[in-house]
């Protein structure tokens, strides 16, 4: 069995409890043995194998970059420094090799700490004990220093996000569009909150155009998408071929009546003042009759995630439906519209 070690994850900062539930979530649909330690704003610190970081960063919606830590500190430059001295940095670079060190802060703290100078400094460090060469543009190594809560953190990053590569999957950006579609970064969050892996059919019964399938399609699961219009289950598939990706199965259905009998996971976002069709009914109409019908196709033990406007009840229906509410997060979205997200499971 690979070894812990300190691992550290930095997130978007986009929402206060979703990053760290999809870090987990991930970590344990994969059967990662992890103890999740320290958490300040972005800064999100795990005790796990080496190879967690790169898993969860690769996978997550809401990590942005990961790394292995080296040591933390107290936030005063002349501590961290002796720290340093003290350890074998020559365990994370060889002498050949190029490197950079980059300070952030998160969280407006130490704000008396220089982060330029400091990097010069620990730059410094480095360099009196390995004879490598800093490259600020294009290193093989980049260490980072991190500002967050009451230490310094040091690491060597194993992870970057690409720049961009949200971005082009931006709903905009996609061959079908509709208003009512989600941003790739929820949608990645929805997928992983499900636990679902490479090995898991992957359920949206109301798909739409796809926002959430694609996440889960370039994820590595066969997923099955289901909308009661011919025009959605139609746009969803255009825009999951247009990523380089296949649906399993794309069926034009009722939800409350889903034509599968089994899945591993579910992630959806039924309709409600966005401009998609209910179909004359009341979103809370709707999870009503959908609820026991995810919960009859959905695996034991497995996990469904159900989006919904705020004031639904739809905590209510799902334990009546008989699922085990395990969390529960709210997105803010404009003065009218703040959403629910329950993360539930099928005892
Ligand atoms: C909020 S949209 C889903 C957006 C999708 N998650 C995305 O990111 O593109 C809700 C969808 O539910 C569909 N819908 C409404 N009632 C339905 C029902 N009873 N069964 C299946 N689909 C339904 C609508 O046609 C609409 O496409």
């Amino acid at each position: 069995m690979e070894q812990k070690t300190g691992i550290f994850l930095v997130t978007s900062g986009e929402h206060p409890t979703l990053p760290l539930s999809e870090a987990k979530a991930i970590l344990d649909a994969y059967k990662v043995d992890y103890r999740v330690g320290e958490t300040h704003y972005k800064l999100v610190e795990l005790e796990a194998p080496a190879s967690a970081a790169d898993l969860v960063a690769k996978r997550a919606g809401y990590v942005e970059e990961a790394g292995i830590e080296i040591f933390h500190s107290l936030p005063e430059p002349a501590e961290i420094k002796k720290t340093m001295r003290s350890l074998d940095l020559t365990r994370y670079i060889s002498p050949q090799e190029s490197f950079s060190i980059r300070v952030a802060r998160y969280g407006g703290i130490s704000k008396e700490v220089s982060r330029v100078k400091l990097e010069a400094e620990l730059g410094g460090v480095m360099l009196s004990q390995i004879a490598a060469r800093v490259d600020l543009e294009n290193p093989i190594r980049r260490f980072r220093g991190m500002l967050a809560g009451p230490y310094f953190h040091f690491g060597l990053q194993t992870f970057k996000r690409p720049r961009g590569s949200v971005g082009r999957r931006r709903p905009r950006k996609r061959p079908a569009f509709h208003p009512s579609t989600m941003v790739p970064k929820l949608a990645r969050c929805l997928v992983n909150l499900a636990c679902a892996t490479e090995e898991t059919v992957f359920l949206d019964p109301f798909c739409g155009v796809g926002g959430i399938l694609l996440e889960a399609s370039l994820l590595g699961c066969p997923v099955l998408g289901v909308d009661a219009l011919r025009r959605m289950v139609r746009g969803a598939r255009r825009n999951l071929v247009h990523f380089g990706t296949l649906p399993f199965g794309m069926i034009l259905a009722d939800a409350r009546r889903i034509p599968i009998t089994k899945v591993g996971a579910i992630a959806t976002d039924p309709p409600y003042g966005t401009g998609a069709s209910t179909l004359k009914a009341t979103t809370k109409e709707i999870l009503r009759d959908f609820l026991p019908e995810a919960r009859e196709i959905l695996e034991t033990n497995h996990r469904a995630v159900v989006v919904s406007p705020l004031g639904t009840g739809v905590s209510a229906l799902a334990e009546d439906s008989g699922f085990k509410v395990l969390e529960d997060h709210r997105v803010y979205v404009h003065r009218s519209l703040t959403r629910e997200i329950l993360v539930l499971s099928k005892r």
